[in-house]
């Protein structure tokens, strides 16, 4: 939201600059506007103190925009394609640039460590906050019949998806769509959540007043810097750990 307030902050700084060079006889084509409009959000996202990544696409954006909007005319492109594109990449994130954790799936390795790491014997009611197209879930819930795996996910598409997934493969898993900052905690043997840095000092708040004794909380590669986890594994070469913290 902050990206897009600096473009729109930084429009009516670059039609002074291309009235003040139209002035001096310098005529700017439309790519050479965006450039201009880029520099100058580029600036001010500096100012602003953003991360260093926004920079590079602060300046990128009023081009690639141009460029688009180009698309639509030399390749008589339908209009109505870039709406549609829109609502799909609207389904597909929905409010990431409020809870700043995006879709990207977990792998076979901690869905390893996960089943080593949860009691057997008896039957477990766990759930995966933020379960995207439900890959763990469903993997969990085909490993372990004698429990039960339920997967909670706020953006839209992925969560059809997994309903979806769910239904055709006949799997036990169980997909809800909403916000697990509305779920009580208490209700689970096990949560399993791969968010992103963003909401692990909340998720610890949460946990800590809502986990009932002898459950377990696990996070795959994003740590709680409140409270030293009472398991790390690492992989063996590349990938990131698993945390987990026993209540
Ligand atoms: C990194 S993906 C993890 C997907 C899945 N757990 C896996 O292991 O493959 C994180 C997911 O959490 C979802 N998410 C983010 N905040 C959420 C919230 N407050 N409630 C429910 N889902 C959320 C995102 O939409 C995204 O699909």
């Amino acid at each position: 939201m902050q990206a897009l307030l600096l473009q729109c902050l930084a429009f009516p700084l670059t039609l002074l600059i291309v009235f003040l060079l139209a002035r001096s006889g310098a005529i700017l084509s439309y790519a050479d506007v965006a450039l201009v409009q880029g520099i100058v959000a580029c600036a001010m996202t500096r100012l602003r103190g953003l991360a260093v990544w926004w920079l590079g696409i602060q300046l990128v954006f009023p081009l690639a925009l141009t460029g688009a909007l180009s698309l639509v005319f030399e390749l008589n492109l339908p209009p109505l394609l870039f709406l549609g594109v829109f609502l799909f990449l609207l389904a597909l994130y929905w409010s990431t640039f409020r809870t700043q954790v995006p879709y990207y799936p977990s792998g076979k390795w901690v869905w390893n460590e996960v089943d080593k790491l949860l009691p057997k014997g008896k039957p477990l009611l766990v759930i995966d906050i933020g379960s995207g197209l439900g890959g763990f879930t469903m993997e969990m819930a085909r490993r372990r019949p004698e429990s039960h795996f339920v997967g909670i996910e706020l953006a839209p598409l992925p969560w059809l998806l997994s309903f979806l997934r769910a239904r055709l493969s006949a799997s036990r898993a169980r997909f809800v769509r909403g916000d697990y900052d509305n779920l009580d905690l208490s209700n689970y043997d096990a949560v399993f959540a791969y968010l992103s840095p963003a909401p692990m000092s909340a998720l610890w708040n949460k946990a800590s007043k809502e986990m009932r004794p002898g459950s377990i909380l696990l996070s795959y590669e994003f740590l709680i810097t409140e409270k030293t986890p009472d398991i790390i594994l690492m992989p063996t070469g590349r990938g990131a750990p698993l945390y987990g913290w026993h209540f």
